[in-house]
């Protein structure tokens, strides 16, 4: 394998560039046509879009805004489960449990710490290659593997998975939000209802249950639905309490306001672009707002906190936290908004991930 260095006379794609004229702060940049694609089936040409109901009217909040805590940095440090290995020339090293892989990463334009020869030991290497059979887009320069592999988070077992969108099907620094969520379960000694929108894999709502809480989970692929399924019995968690819907996240919220339907947490993770299974169109930018406000209406009367992460386009945190604050206003409690980052175990630089904004109670 080349050494990152050379990346520049790689012939791999590199993230495209196409409408993405200023620099984007997230994962989001080098992902967001991957997303798109994972929207598979919701995408399809052939399914009709249903419309939602009218567009929410939204007025502003009265009482007194929540305090504030910025710039908050939450950081992933490398750890038995996942690491960080290096970065650099636009491409990752990571360690997935057993496995050793190497990702683009559009953050990373700096020079790689690590010597080529720890690149080039390597298990997986997302190359971008179509490929319409099989386990395209991926080569293993050892042996080949197979789709799934056994992965952990703090003692929680699950499945990784290469997918022909270059993602494992884990967000590894989501955790901080995870750890935070647990503790607020536990330390609560009451039944906590937990909403997970946008849940993807379901981690976020394996660590909820584990913790004690009650979970539904939401999310727009049905393909997604079923890896969550087959993570909560990974996990040895299938007796806990998790409903898994297969819906419009907004649709969903909308519903659960009409039903009166609270929650205690709220956890919401939208892409910048997504459609729901009846192909419903989700803009981060258009939805965001009415969602965070039905949101706040479905809180239980003594809620613990709602975390919003964007990996959004063209944004701040500063965006995303005024939205949160003005939202949350009257409710007491504080907006934390800052950014996730992972911290690279070979030169201890931080790679910036995302953007997040939370109220939390206390
Ligand atoms: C950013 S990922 C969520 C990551 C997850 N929170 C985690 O930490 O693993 C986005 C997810 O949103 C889902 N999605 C996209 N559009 C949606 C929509 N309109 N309604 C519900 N889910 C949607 C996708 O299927 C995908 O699983």
């Amino acid at each position: 394998m080349k050494h990152p260095r050379d990346k520049r006379r790689d012939s791999r794609p590199q993230p495209s560039r196409k409408g993405a004229p200023a620099p984007m702060p997230t994962r989001e940049r080098a992902e967001r046509h991957e997303r798109k694609v994972e929207q598979h089936a919701p995408a399809r040409q052939d399914v009709p879009v249903e419309a939602r109901s009218e567009p929410r009217k939204l007025a502003r909040r009265e009482g007194a805004l929540p305090a504030e805590r910025l710039p908050l940095i939450l950081e992933v440090a490398p750890n038995d489960d996942y690491a960080l290995l290096d970065s650099g020339n636009g491409q990752k090293l990571e360690q997935y449990g057993p496995y050793r892989i190497v990702r683009p990463e559009g953050q990373a334009i700096w020079l790689p710490a690590l010597p080529a020869k720890e690149w080039d030991r390597v298990d997986a290497v997302f190359t971008g290659d179509t490929d319409e059979e099989g386990l395209g887009r991926w080569r293993f320069p050892k042996t080949p593997l197979g789709e799934t592999w056994p992965m952990r988070h703090d003692g929680m077992s699950y499945q990784g998975r290469f997918t022909s969108f270059r993602h494992v099907g884990v967000f590894p620094e989501q955790a901080t939000h995870w750890d935070h969520m647990a503790r607020l379960i536990e330390e609560a000694k009451r039944p906590v209802k937990v909403l997970n929108l946008f849940g993807y894999t379901g981690l976020a709502s394996l660590v909820a249950a584990r913790a004690g809480a009650e979970v539904t989970h939401v999310d727009a692929s049905k393909k997604a639905i079923g890896w969550a399924r087959e993570n909560q019995e990974m996990a040895g968690l299938s007796k806990k309490p998790i409903r898994w819907i297969c819906e419009d996240a907004m649709k969903f919220v909308e519903r659960e306001e009409r039903r009166g339907s609270h929650y205690d947490i709220i956890l919401f993770d939208p892409p910048a672009y997504g459609r729901g299974p009846k192909g419903e169109v989700w803009q981060l930018f258009e939805g965001l707002p009415a969602m965070a406000d039905i949101c706040r209406s479905i809180l239980t009367p003594k809620p613990l906190a709602v975390m919003l992460t964007a990996y959004s386009i063209r944004s701040s945190f500063f965006a995303i936290h005024a939205l949160m604050r003005d939202t949350f206003a009257g409710m007491g409690g504080t907006i934390e908004s800052g950014e996730l980052v992972i911290r690279e175990k070979s030169a201890g630089r931080a790679l910036s991930t995302s953007l997040f904004s939370r109220w939390v109670a206390k």
